[in-house]
This record gives C-alpha cells, structure tokens and sequence, in this order.
C-alpha cells in the first residue's frame, strides 16, 4: 500500500470518467482514505461511495475561499488530518482569442487558477502544523506548446498560472515538509470536451508518439506517484504525461 493511512482531497473527482475520479480511485486502492470535492454534493457523494467505505463527498466551489475552508475543516474534523491535495477542478471552453468574454475569462482563471489558490491557502495550514504534506496540480501541455486543441488562451493561461504558482509553493513550503508539484497533462479522454474529442480523434493520435489518447488513469499514475515516499524529494516539478507528444 503507497498510501496508508493518508487523507487525501481531490477537487472536481465526481466527474464518472475524468481525471479527478481516477486519481481518487488509484488513492483509495493505495490505502488512502479521500475527500472528493465538487459542485454537487449528490454526485460526490456518489463517486466517493463508488470508491468503497469510509470516503467523503462534499459540495464545494472551488472560486469560493469560504467554501474551500469550510471543506477541509470538515475533511479535518472527520479524519484529522489532511496529507494530499489534489487541485484538479476545471472547465475548458474552446473560444479563439477574439471570442473570450470577460465573464469566460474569470470563470476559466477562477475555477482553474484561483480555485488551486484557493485550496492550497485551506490546506496549508494543517499541513504546516504536521510539517508534511504534498500538493498536486493539473496544469497541461496547452500551457507549454502556445494553446490546447480544445482550450482557448484564457485556459491555457490559467495552466500557465499553475505551473508558475506550484514551482512558487514547492520553494516557499519546502522548509516545512511541503511538497508541490504539478503534471501536464496531453489529451486525455474524458468529458471535458463535452464529445467535441471523437470528430478529431484521429488527426490528434497522428501526433502522438505513442500512438493513443491518454486515459484518466494515466494521469491518476502520476498523481499516485507524486503522492507516494516514491517522490519524496521531488519538489517544484512539472510532470508531463502526454505520450511524448511535447517534448522539451
Ligand atoms: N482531459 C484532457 O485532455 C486534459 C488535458 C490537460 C489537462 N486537463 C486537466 O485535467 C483536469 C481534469 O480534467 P477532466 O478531463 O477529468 O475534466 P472533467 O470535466 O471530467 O472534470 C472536471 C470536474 O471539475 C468540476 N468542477 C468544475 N467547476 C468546479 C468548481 N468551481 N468547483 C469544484 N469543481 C468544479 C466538474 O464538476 C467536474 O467534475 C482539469 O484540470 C483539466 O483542465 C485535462
């Protein structure tokens, strides 16, 4: 078991066959028990029983710091400790540079960026207090190759905003036993495109190596890596998991 007895929580893991789900489950298996924080409480109510016995699913908003804060403490008052976030919630949105509204724009940076933010100052404390713990972010390759296929430049500025802010706390954290790092994900398949992925489904796979979309569970991997003493002196990083599709 990589993670016994930690206490992991994962923003935005009630989607069924997303990112934030996988990962939760992979955590779970390792021993973990997880919190799974999304829009509707039903829904991660649903993908934490899914997980098993003894997991949590809890409605929290992301942009909100009240409700960030109010999460963990609940996280804290039923586990008593927090040692794994993972910032994962989002939306992705396809509108070219023109087309971005200031309403898009704040709510692709707040979900995305505000809301790791957002997280991180809810969690840090108690994890400062223990002098451990590890943050985890998904940014994208979308950020380091000048836009996504589906994500318009307010998305790939908000992942740009991740990679910058997670090598930020991996050095302020450092000395109290924090660790922060961040994966890059390529094109995964999950429902974030609401079903735009199948009609470009070929001419995206031409361009990767290895020859297929990612899975959520790909992704998952990494995160369970991160998490684990695997990566106990990895800091700072951003881990892209992309089929080789973007290499630097
Ligand atoms: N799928 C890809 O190809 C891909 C590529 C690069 C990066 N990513 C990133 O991976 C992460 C997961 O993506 P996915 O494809 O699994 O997406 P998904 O749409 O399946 O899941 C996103 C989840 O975030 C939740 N969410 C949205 N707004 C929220 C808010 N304000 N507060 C709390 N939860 C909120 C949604 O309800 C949903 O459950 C995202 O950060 C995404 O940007 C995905």
């Amino acid at each position: 078991m990589m993670l016994r007895n930690q206490v992991a929580i994962v923003t935005g893991a009630a989607s069924p066959r997303g990112i934030g789900k996988a990962t939760a489950r992979r955590f779970g298996d390792q021993g973990a028990t997880v919190a799974i924080l999304d829009l509707d409480e039903a829904a991660a109510g649903r993908a934490a029983a899914d997980l098993g016995g003894g997991h949590l699913g809890l409605a929290c908003d992301v942009r909100d710091p009240a409700q960030c804060r109010q999460a963990v403490e609940a996280v804290l008052e039923r586990f008593g400790r927090v040692d794994i976030l993972v910032n994962n919630a989002d939306v992705s949105q396809p509108d070219r540079l023109m087309e971005i509204t200031q309403e898009n724009f704040d709510l692709v940076i707040d979900v995305s960026l505000r809301g790791s933010l957002n997280m991180a100052q809810a969690v840090v404390p108690a994890m400062q207090e223990r002098r451990s713990g590890c943050i985890i972010s998904i940014g994208s390759v979308a950020a380091q190759i000048g836009g996504g296929i589906f994500g318009g430049p307010h998305y790939s500025a908000a992942k740009g905003g991740i990679h910058s802010l997670t090598k930020s706390m991996a050095r302020e954290l450092a000395p109290f036993g924090i660790r922060a790092n961040a994966i890059a994900p390529g094109t995964i398949d999950t429902d974030i495109f609401a079903g735009k992925l199948d009609e470009k489904r070929d001419g995206i796979v031409a361009n990767i190596p290895l020859g297929r979309l990612g899975s959520a569970d790909d992704i998952a991997k990494g995160c369970l890596f991160l998490a684990s003493d695997l990566a106990d002196y990895i800091t700072g990083v951003i881990l892209d998991i992309n089929g080789g599709r973007f290499m630097h």
